[in-house]
């Protein structure tokens, strides 16, 4: 599905957020805290855009962005040239050694794959003690009156936007499903720390419309 939308994919975000999407990934990059002359991965990095927002924060800082959507890295590799090392690879069964990583980020993800659970146990596996795991991802707002104006909005009218723009509708009726279909985040926290990340939390971002989960090894 994501090859099949990767030439309109950064074009969407950009429409769905309202030109938001860098500005998060570049704060949630801050928050994973890569290291000077450290190794950083982005999992499911798609096109890169949160794998340069590391580059971006520690330009001394590696970063390898791992994804199975090839069409996705080819269009983050003209973008981001040398800056990022793409890898083709599942993020459930990661291409990588054990305690190698000091930071792991990952965007827009989580609801995606099959087993959550999995993708926090790589992660926690591929990370150096002490190395910093964050990821973001789309959340249901639970305000009053603001939880009916997003539903409008992301259920009803991005859909049509995106499977407009994008030319496959089931790829952008797939997203807001996905999102309801997804844990809540207390839910996510449990996971997080049931595979032994410590100092676990999450916080709301873009009025409830996003959270971000932080964990430690
Ligand atoms: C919504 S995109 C997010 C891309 C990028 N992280 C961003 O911030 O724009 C989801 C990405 O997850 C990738 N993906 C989903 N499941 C995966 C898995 N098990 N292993 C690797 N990549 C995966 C898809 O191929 C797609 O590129």
């Amino acid at each position: 599905m994501f090859d099949s939308i990767a030439p309109r994919y950064d074009l969407m975000n950009a429409v769905m957020t309202f030109g938001q999407h860098q500005s998060m990934r570049r704060s949630a990059a801050r928050i994973a805290q890569p290291p000077r002359n450290g190794l950083a991965l982005d999992l499911a990095t798609g096109t890169g855009d949160f794998a340069i927002a590391l580059q971006e924060v520690e330009p001394t800082c590696r970063v390898v962005g791992v994804d199975f959507a090839v069409e996705m890295m080819r269009l983050g590799q003209t973008k981001y040239n040398g800056q990022v090392q793409f890898t083709a690879g599942d993020m459930l069964k990661l291409p990588m050694p054990d305690n190698i990583f000091d930071c792991t980020v990952n965007g827009f993800v989580l609801r995606n794959v099959a087993d959550v659970r999995t993708a926090f146990t790589e992660m926690y596996r591929v990370l150096k003690p002490g190395g910093r795991a964050v990821s973001l991802e789309i959340t249901s707002p639970r305000t009053p009156i603001w939880k009916d104006i997003f539903g409008i909005y992301f259920d009803h009218m991005m859909p049509r936007i995106g499977g407009w723009l994008s030319g496959n509708p089931d790829a952008y009726r797939y997203l807001p499903q996905s999102v309801h279909d997804f844990l809540a985040p207390e839910a996510v926290v449990d996971l997080m720390r049931a595979v032994g990340f410590h100092d676990v939390y999450f916080r709301r971002w873009a009025l409830g419309s996003m959270a971000i989960y932080v964990g430690i090894k």
